[in-house]
């Protein structure tokens, strides 16, 4: 297992929808542990495939970012089949570091895809892991929370991670 280079926004594959998989193989398994393990080396709750320069529909999701046991969430082509209610909440991302902003979700969702090896599964979801796999399904599209903010708060936040970026590539 390997710690992978986390992609930071602006790069442009954060941008790109992945493509679904099709064969549950190796390579697949591999991946997902090396995105586990990134996942909890960051420390995050939550990593998509595209974050890692992967286009394939993949994520990882853990709220507790590996704190408690037996929280993990590894989900293979995962869709939100159902979405109720909406609630704004603080959000971040490990792809657009030192931001965060109140990002508006729906708060229950149903969650449907595969496990690792190719099982399906649902998911009924709420609170912080209903936005955790709202946002990572939005990697998925090639959208980040940012994309979700109002025209004035994306004015702000290009301003300020301007100079975030500076800062990190110091
Ligand atoms: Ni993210």
């Amino acid at each position: 297992m390997a710690v992978l280079e986390i992609k930071k926004y602006p790069e442009p594959v954060l941008k790109q929808r992945a493509q679904e998989i099709t064969d549950i193989n190796g390579n697949l398994q591999e991946l997902i542990d090396n995105m586990v393990e990134t996942m909890y080396a960051a420390p995050g709750i939550g990593l998509a495939a595209n974050q890692v320069g992967e286009l394939k529909r993949v994520i990882v999701v853990d709220i507790t970012a590996g704190k408690e046991k037996g929280n993990l969430i590894v989900l293979v082509n995962p869709e939100i089949a159902e979405a109720e209610g909406k609630t704004d909440s603080e959000e971040g991302c490990l792809s657009v570091p030192k931001y965060t902003s109140i990002i508006k979700r729906a708060k229950k969702v149903l969650v449907k895809g595969l496990d690792r090896d190719g099982n399906p599964v649902e998911i009924e979801a709420e609170g912080l892991l209903a936005r955790a796999f709202q946002h990572e399904i939005d990697h998925l599209e090639g959208v980040l929370f940012i994309d979700r903010l109002s025209p004035i708060k994306r004015e702000f936040f290009r301003k300020r991670y301007k100079k975030i970026l500076k800062e990190l590539n110091k």
